[in-house]
């Protein structure tokens, strides 16, 4: 079992450890007395994993309600929220009790900020069963939901107690997902650790997932414990987003999270070298992303099909955006562009 502590105002850890999901009720009963339990998940983890879970936690002495909500980012949305809570309140879940988020991050997000909304705080444990959440979402206390005007623009920060990654869990995602989720290791990769880029070169990511799970978290713990409220340094876990968010609806959102990332991170990596900001960064991230099996190209939209999109980034500060610019393979910077100079700057074209 590995332990990640991460050492913000109230300190949590992040357990990674395979079967851990069976020991929940032990592992959670550390870090908080029996009390009652709301468990959120969806309809396709809670088929699989709420037994076992809801189990265990009632073996630890646990009283256990579930609420279950259709699976997709389509329900990431206030009125599911509001169901949550709803649920909560029906239960008599008080101020001591306890929310569990079982499932990727839709369940993460949204199970994370009806515990910052309850009561005006409630603790909640999450317990991620997807690689892109277990590497991401789950760790650093970025709770939302989405609105018809884009992803992500009700949230709060509210950090957990305690994080269950069992890898085992992945043994039954799809082989989708589980690609879309290695998007992001790829970045930690770029961002932070080049070690990772040679192993998922090398071998891929299946034989070294839980090596890569380690390494991501404890990456994305040491950049939230220096900017807990994405203020500075953690924009750096946006490398590839701004373009890969502008894929993304581009697409309607038929190109998902992580490959929107691929074709982002492929786009500023391109852009830096050829300004002569980046050194040695396209070759390995190209080998990389086809070792995940994702795609490497270029983004399939032009830059004014993107453009517009990018500008109304809520990443976008005033007259310039802050991109997350790659130096070489392990290390990015933040830099200020004018907005104005995006377009040349990612795709050549001058804006008329
Ligand atoms: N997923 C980006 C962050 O947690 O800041």
């Amino acid at each position: 079992m590995e332990k990640i502590t991460v050492s913000v105002a109230r300190p949590y850890d992040v357990i990674v450890e395979r079967g851990a999901a069976v020991r929940a009720g032990e592992l959670i009963s550390e870090v908080k007395k029996p009390c009652r339990v709301l468990l959120v998940s969806d309809d396709n983890v809670y088929p699989i994993y709420g037994g076992t879970v809801t189990e265990s936690l009632s073996r630890a002495g646990f009283t256990v309600s579930s609420f279950v909500f259709e699976h997709g980012e389509a329900s990431k949305n206030p009125s599911v929220l509001f169901s949550i809570l709803e649920a909560a309140a029906k239960e008599s879940i008080t101020r001591s009790d306890l929310f569990v988020a079982l499932g990727g991050g839709v369940v993460g997000d949204i199970t994370g900020l009806s515990a910052a909304l309850y009561l005006r705080g409630v603790d909640y444990v999450g317990i991620p069963t997807s690689l892109l959440s277990m590497v991401d979402s789950s760790v650093g206390g970025k709770t939302a939901v989405d609105l018809p005007a884009g992803k992500n623009l009700v949230g709060a920060f509210h950090q957990p107690i305690r994080v269950i990654c069992d890898p085992d869990t992945l043994e039954t995602l799809p082989e989708y997902y589980l690609t879309d989720g290695a998007a992001e290791v790829v970045k930690y990769g770029m961002i932070a650790d080049s070690d990772i880029l040679s192993m998922i070169v090398s071998s891929g990511v299946e034989s070294n997932i839980e090596e890569l799970i380690l390494r991501s978290v404890k990456i994305k713990r040491d950049i939230v414990e220096r900017d807990e409220f994405d203020r500075g340094d953690r924009k750096l876990l946006n490398f590839g987003h701004t373009v890969g968010h502008a894929v993304e609806i581009a697409a309607d959102f038929s190109v998902s999270h992580g490959r929107g990332v691929a074709y982002g991170m492929t786009a500023i990596t391109a852009a830096a070298e050829k300004l002569g900001l980046a050194k040695d960064c396209s070759e390995i991230l190209k080998k990389a992303l086809e070792a995940a099996g994702l795609d490497s190209s270029l983004p399939p939209y032009s830059g004014s099909e993107l453009i517009d999109t990018m500008l109304r980034d809520k990443k976008r500060e005033g007259d310039t955006i802050t991109l997350v610019i790659p130096s070489v393979p392990g290390e990015c910077r933040l830099q200020a562009f004018p907005v104005s100079q995006l377009g040349e700057l990612l795709f050549g074209e001058v804006r008329p």
